[in-house]
């Protein structure tokens, strides 16, 4: 099986963490997002990984790392943004030859993508939508099916959930199988979405959706990104760091003094330091080569690698990228930090410096 992972959006809304680092690159509980997708399409089966790129290919292709064994990796770049069903037909032309699928990359999920697949064949779909259940529709796209799981309508967004009938709202998950004659409903070297543009001219034509349990979080927004990296140091996500609500990961080459304070779930990176009087945690990862200084307070945050954060600081519900310096006795709430952004001493942000 192929899988065509898209990877090319700019990911605006994670500014200025994605900058100068594309947003599947970044690291979730410790591991590039890339790797853990990785590890999950070849637990599915898949062999063959396309990776639909434009923004910033080169370090994209660098966070790609080593890809698990039997599982081959390529990169194909647009010139220009194709939107999500350009892409994908960019990215399948000449490369795929029966049904594959198609997944954005910025979703972590543990939903089973070989049950998916199964029920793309026994049905003979044309075209399959994974779902998933939320509580509150207003941000998704919902997808209303039949009995038989065939799709009869899509409602973008809703105001509300006036006749959508009871909850669970099931939502477009962002993962596909396709069949290669959908690419013939998409015109060429044009910005195309496969949500909006492709999926309405298939219903009734052999488009189904299959409903999937399990963990779903599309990390787009710096609270959906901050809560990804709490649940796979919790446990709540299931990766290869193996969290638990309990655990404090400490890589053997950190320093955390005695006096320091870690409040589980924690995970701290290759050769940090932690000084004395410090209180981390819960639900913070520190990455590798970071130091926070004495007496500093550190919650529910991401600190990238080789964050400085000095002496009385405050850090919470914010990332701050690699490299970026908090000075002494500074607070950031609700906040975001670049790669290499200073804060001097005595300041203090709050959330004017989130995007939207
Ligand atoms: P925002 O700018 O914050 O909305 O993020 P985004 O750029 O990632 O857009 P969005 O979340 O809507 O995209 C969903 C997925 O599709 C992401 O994995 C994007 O990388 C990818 N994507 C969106 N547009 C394109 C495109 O034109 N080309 C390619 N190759 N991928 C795309």
């Amino acid at each position: 099986m192929i899988a065509i992972v898209l990877v090319g959006g700019e990911g605006t809304r994670l500014r200025p963490l994605t900058l100068d680092e594309p947003k599947p690159v970044l690291p979730i509980g410790g591991v590039a997002f890339l790797s853990l997708l990785l590890d999950r399409l070849a637990a599915a089966g898949v062999t063959r990984v396309i990776f639909s790129c434009g923004y910033l290919p080169d370090r994209l292709r660098a966070g790609i790392g080593t890809p698990p064994a039997g599982v081959e990796v390529e990169v194909v770049i647009e010139d220009e943004p194709l939107g999500t069903a350009g892409a994908i037909r960019f990215a399948a032309a000449g490369r795929v030859d029966g049904p594959f699928l198609a997944l954005n990359g910025d979703v972590l999920s543990d939903a089973d993508l070989g049950a998916l697949v199964r029920a793309h064949t026994a049905a003979g779909a044309t075209a399959s939508i994974g779902l998933t259940p939320v509580d509150d529709p207003t941000r998704f796209g919902v997808v209303v099916c039949d009995q038989d799981g065939n799709v009869e309508r899509f409602v973008e967004k809703p105001p509300n959930a006036d006749g959508l009938g009871p909850a669970p709202w099931w939502v477009n998950a962002g993962f596909y199988v396709l069949d290669p004659s959908v690419l013939d409903l998409v015109p060429p070297d044009q910005m195309v979405s496969i949500e909006r543009e492709v999926f309405p001219l298939l219903v009734g034509k052999g488009l189904i959706a299959c409903q999937a349990e399990g963990y779903w979080r599309d990390i787009g927004t710096l609270q959906s990104y901050l809560a990804a990296n709490a649940d796979a140091i919790g446990g709540r996500l299931q990766t290869r760091l193996g969290g638990s609500p309990t655990t404090l990961i400490v890589d053997p080459t950190a320093t955390v003094a005695a006096a320091a304070q870690l409040i589980a779930p924690v995970l701290i990176g290759a050769g940090a330091e932690i000084a004395a009087g410090a209180v981390i945690g819960p639900d913070v990862v520190i990455g590798a080569g970071s130091r926070i200084g004495a007496r500093s307070i550190v919650r529910s945050a991401v600190l990238l690698d080789g964050v400085e954060v000095a002496a009385d600081a405050t850090i919470e519900r914010s990332v701050l990228g690699r490299g970026a310096t908090v000075g002494e006795r500074s607070s950031l709430l609700d906040s975001a930090l670049g790669t290499g952004e200073i804060v001097g001493s005595d300041q203090a942000l709050t959330d004017e410096r989130r995007p939207s």
